[in-house]
């Protein structure tokens, strides 16, 4: 059965482009329509998994591979996992992307950061701008944009509801989760 199927939705990109308000709205769709599901958020894994962990490279590196780790052993349970943590480094998303294979969907949340700074849903990019946060992604540390992303969403130019839409096509194109109308109907 194609619900059945493990996946990793794995989303990458700036701090308020749009990563956790997309994964929230795909969590809702998905349960609705009897999928399993675990979600792997950056700011909820920092608060567990990776408890203490800072912002440095190595730091960031350390945080990534742990959320790869565990996306790798639910998904190859077929327990689809969506992470949505900023991994801004194109060659340790290459590591999870090589780990789990085909399973890996990389969906790439893009905005101008003139864009997500101007959110600034959590006030961090006006703190970054002040100093009082250092080596914050966007300002004054990199982000490495996908080369080629399995999904590409355009966060300032579609609606969280057209892109969560957007990768819901691709996951039925892919026969990795029921169609709507089926999920309806039973
Ligand atoms: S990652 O780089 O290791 O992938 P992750 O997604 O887990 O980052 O955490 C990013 C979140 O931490 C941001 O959304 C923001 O809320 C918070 N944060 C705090 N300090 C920083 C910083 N220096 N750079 C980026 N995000 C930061």
């Amino acid at each position: 059965m194609a619900s059945e199927q493990g996946f990793c939705l794995w989303f990458t990109g700036l701090s308020g482009s749009g990563k956790t308000t997309i994964t929230t709205l795909l969590v809702k769709e998905l349960r609705k329509r009897g999928s399993k599901l675990e979600v792997l958020d950056g700011d909820i894994v920092r608060e567990n998994l990776s408890k203490g962990l800072g912002f440095s490279k190595e730091d960031r590196d350390t945080n990534i591979r742990r959320i790869a780790f565990v996306a790798d052993l639910l998904s190859r349970n077929d327990v689809p996992v969506i992470t949505a943590a900023i991994s801004p480094y194109r060659e340790i998303r290459d590591e999870a992307r090589k780990k789990m294979g085909d399973r890996f969907i990389e969906v790439y949340t893009q905005a101008p950061l003139e864009v997500c700074e101007e959110r600034d849903v959590k006030g961090l990019y006006a703190k970054a701008r002040a100093g009082e946060i250092k080596e914050f992604t966007g300002i004054s540390d990199p982000y490495e944009p996908p080369e080629n992303p399995e999904i590409l969403i355009q966060t300032d130019k579609q609606s969280p509801e057209e892109s969560a839409q957007q990768i819901l096509d691709y996951l039925e194109r892919r026969d990795l989760i029921p169609a709507a109308e089926l999920a309806t109907a039973s």
